[in-house]
């Protein structure tokens, strides 16, 4: 680490760099020691962040439990914020897989999630931000890209909701309305 010695000063008692106080080290003028520094603080904070997302993972987890003791629905993280585009969607499973969902972003601001079948034969309806609605195309079925109520053709109940919840740029699926699991 030392090797270079243009890169390395004397400290003004002479003394070598082991003997000198922690300030010296915490706050090094020669290059390598700097380099040192930011790689040890560089490795902290990698550390850090990974026991930070542990622990929000093992918290989820926990949560999870307690909601399925109480026989409640789980959390479950659908996205970040910013992987859904305003007209984006994203297709997910919720509480399991045997429940196709849609996550709509409406605006910059907005969410809604609802379930994807069909309230009248269960196809799958498509999202469609421009019109306002979301389409069966089986049937030609429309509901409301804001409440799932329906708007047009066969189907007469409204889709479920899934309920949303934001946290630190993350979205998550709560719980659903309308529909018993
Ligand atoms: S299944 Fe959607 S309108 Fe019939």
């Amino acid at each position: 680490m030392k090797s270079d010695k243009e890169e390395l000063t004397v400290a003004p008692d002479g003394r070598p760099q082991e003997e000198q106080p922690k300030w010296r080290t915490d706050f090094p003028i020669d290059w390598p020691e700097d380099h040192y520094v930011a790689r040890r603080d560089f490795t902290k904070f990698m550390v850090l962040t990974s026991l930070a997302f542990t622990v929000g993972q093992g918290w989820i987890v926990l949560q999870n439990f307690f909601r399925k003791r109480r026989g409640e629905l789980p959390v479950q993280r659908l996205a970040a914020v910013e992987q859904i585009p305003v007209g984006g969607s994203l297709v997910f499973h919720y509480p399991d897989e045997a429940n196709p969902c849609v996550l709509v972003r409406r605006t910059e601001t907005a969410f809604v999630a609802f379930g994807q079948e069909c309230t009248h034969l269960a196809c799958a309806v498509v999202p469609q931000p421009e019109r306002n609605c979301f389409h069966c195309p089986c049937h030609e079925g429309y509901f409301d890209l804001s409440s799932g109520q329906p708007l047009a053709g066969p189907p007469r109940r409204p889709l479920p909701r899934i309920k949303l919840e934001f946290r630190q740029g993350e979205i998550y699926a709560t719980g659903m309305e309308g529909k018993s699991v």
